[in-house]
């Protein structure tokens, strides 16, 4: 617990929290959070399955109906071929990461995680006693991984890779050419590679969602990670699962049993309808490329700052070129005059200085105000 650190994005949302409550105007952004309700549909399966008595212990690895659902899922929208008993719901996809990292990672590992990243692989990496590897992209190659960069930092300890497909914070998704990559250095190194989906529903511009999952070769070495906190905006409800292969799964099996036990049994029974709800999830990635734009055009127009199209997810990563100022003192110069508060991009690690994380899963009102306050800051 001494080598990890705590979560960047979860402290500076605090911190956002606290400023408000003490009646401070602050407009915050650092959250990893939809600001949409969750689908009607699931809310009303949920209240039944409460007046239900759906109030006990499930099955570790999540109720059968939940389980098939997934199952079909996997099958139906990304090839990937899994049986039930590769299934492991988690309360949220984090629970699974660590499920994941605890029990395949040990003193002596080796992980890779291509950054700038999600910051909870590495604290797991660390609190599983492995050594952390970031693989760092580049901004100015729109944060694509070749094959090349993965062999620089492989050794013979390197034991998994962790990729985030679409990516959290750089919104970067995969070409078919970066996913052949991964899957021929897995297979050369003997890898077991983590494969992050949660932003799976939220791509833009036509772009196809491709899963590692899916590639026969290396179908029994990939734990698909996937959840219902982004794609239907259920982040409180704490749903998640883990897709591998049986033998992967029994061993994740006994690290829940022992420590989670079970995920709450009427979530579980609401979920099943939010796979139902793709409707409702189109709706909100429709807003959430609205407000790309938004955000993107008003950024860009602001001297010193450049703002990719994020490919998917809801952040923009952009990086901002003032006095010199590292990513942190940026954050902090932001947050002192203008009162926003965003994710200073070396949080994710290596490749994020110079960047800054802003979620445009917010109001309209409240970015069209972030952007005339950062205007007349840098403008
Ligand atoms: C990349 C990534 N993976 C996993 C998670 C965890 O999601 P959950 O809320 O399902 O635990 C998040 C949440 O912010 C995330 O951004």
């Amino acid at each position: 617990m001494k080598r990890a650190g705590g979560s960047p994005t979860v402290a500076l949302n605090a911190k956002g929290i606290r400023m408000r409550e003490e009646g401070i105007d602050i407009l915050s952004f650092a959250a990893g959070e939809p600001d949409y309700d969750t689908p009607e549909p699931v809310k009303a399966a949920a209240i039944e399955a409460i007046r239900q008595n759906d109030t006990h212990y499930t099955s570790a690895a999540g109720t059968t109906a939940l389980r098939r659902r997934i199952v079909r899922k996997l099958r139906e929208e990304n090839g990937i071929d899994v049986s039930e008993d590769g299934i492991i719901v988690t309360p949220g996809a984090k629970p699974a990461l660590f499920a994941a990292m605890m029990c395949f990672l040990e003193p002596g590992d080796e992980c890779l995680v291509l950054t700038p990243a999600y910051p909870s692989y590495r604290s797991g990496i660390l609190m599983a006693g492995a050594g952390y590897v970031p693989v760092p992209l580049r901004f100015e190659d729109g944060f694509r991984v070749t094959r090349k960069m993965l062999e620089a930092k492989v050794t013979a300890r390197s034991k998994m890779l962790i990729v985030c497909n679409p990516c959290n914070p750089t919104g970067h998704v995969l070409s078919a050419e970066e996913v052949r990559d991964i899957a021929d250095f897995v297979l050369a190194h003997d890898l077991l590679l983590i494969a992050d989906e949660i932003y799976e529903k939220l791509i833009y511009d036509g772009r196809e969602h491709l899963s590692l999952g899916a590639l026969p070769e290396i179908s029994d070495r990939v734990i698909t990670l996937n959840g219902l906190s982004k794609s239907a905006a259920m982040t409180g409800w704490r749903i998640g699962y883990s897709a591998s292969s049986p033998s992967l799964a029994r061993v994740m099996l006994k690290f829940q049993q022992n420590s989670l036990n079970c995920t709450a049994a009427f979530t579980q029974t609401a979920s099943v309808a939010a796979f139902d709800c793709a409707a409702e999830t189109e709706a909100m990635r429709l807003g959430y490329l609205r407000r790309r734009d938004l955000i993107c055009d008003g950024l860009n127009a602001i001297p010193g700052i450049t703002c990719p199209r994020a490919e998917g997810a809801f952040y923009a990563f952009f990086r901002v070129d003032h006095r010199g100022m590292s990513a942190g003192e940026l954050a902090e110069y932001i947050l002192e005059k203008e009162r926003i508060l965003l994710v200073p991009g070396t949080a994710f690690g290596e490749g994020g200085e110079g960047c800054l994380r802003m979620s445009f899963a917010a109001d309209e009102a409240s970015l069209h105000e972030a952007l005339r306050r950062l205007g007349r800051l840098f403008g």
